[in-house]
């Protein structure tokens, strides 16, 4: 065997050695009980493989603004910020309101072409942000209360046995944070307008 012959064998042993080892991604794998099922992230497998999908086409868009129950509208600043504001003229206030099925939602800031979305951190806390790319962070499960209004929670957001988790404006036009809002309260509480 001539060297180089054998510096190609060792490349190849490393190679292939450490694509192997990147499938497996650190979880003990036991060889007859592997199957293509098996090779997804562990935390996917048990959960509803629906939460992993992005949905990216809306069946029905609806244009208007969301308006609190405190009394704010949410607006979409050009640069993706997202705030409350009482100025009913504001251009930003204007969102398409696209929905996938009858409860999954998504708010497009008209004039920003930003998404609102929910940047959920240490699985409790979230803030809102404006996102160019379709994930599942701007998704929202819309609820009509008994009382007529609307609630929406990030579908990222962990379910939780206080029901917390939505998306709410304080009378004095700060968000509230969403592991502290339930669906009872004023803040939660929205009117989507549509013109
Ligand atoms: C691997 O699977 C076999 C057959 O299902 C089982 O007998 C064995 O105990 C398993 N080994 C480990 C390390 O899980
Ligand atoms: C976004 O724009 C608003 C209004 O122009 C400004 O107040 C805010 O500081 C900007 N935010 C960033 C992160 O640039
Ligand atoms: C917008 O707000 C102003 C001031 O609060 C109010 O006078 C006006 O009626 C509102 N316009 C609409 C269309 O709601
Ligand atoms: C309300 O928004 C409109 C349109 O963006 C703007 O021209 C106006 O100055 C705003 N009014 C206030 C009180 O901020
Ligand atoms: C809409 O889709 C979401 C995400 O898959 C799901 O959680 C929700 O139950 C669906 N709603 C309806 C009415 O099908
Ligand atoms: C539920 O609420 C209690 C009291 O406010 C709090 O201590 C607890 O962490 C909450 N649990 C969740 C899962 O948010």
């Amino acid at each position: 065997m001539t060297p180089k012959l054998l510096l190609k064998i060792v490349c190849l042993y490393f190679v292939l050695s450490c694509t192997s080892s990147s499938i497996v991604q650190g979880i003990p794998v036991n060889a007859s009980s592997r199957s293509p099922r098996d090779q997804q992230p562990r935390r996917l497998r048990k959960s509803n493989p629906d939460l992993n999908r992005v949905f990216t086409h809306p069946t029905i868009t609806i244009d208007g603004q969301l308006l609190s129950r405190t009394g704010y509208f949410l607006e979409i600043l050009q640069n993706g910020t997202i705030q409350a504001t009482l100025n009913n003229s504001s251009i930003y206030t204007k969102l398409e309101m696209q929905s996938y099925n009858r409860t999954l939602k998504r708010f497009k800031g008209i004039h920003s072409e930003y998404f609102l979305a929910c940047e959920i951190r240490n699985r409790r806390r979230g803030i809102f942000i404006g996102v160019r790319s379709l994930s599942t962070n701007s998704l929202f499960i819309e609820h009509m209360e008994e009382n007529g209004y609307t609630t929406y929670r990030p579908l990222d957001f962990p379910t939780n046995n206080n029901n917390t988790g939505h998306l709410a404006i304080k009378v004095n036009g700060k968000f509230r944070r969403i592991e502290r809002s339930t669906p009872g309260m004023h803040a939660s509480q929205f009117t989507f307008l549509n013109h």
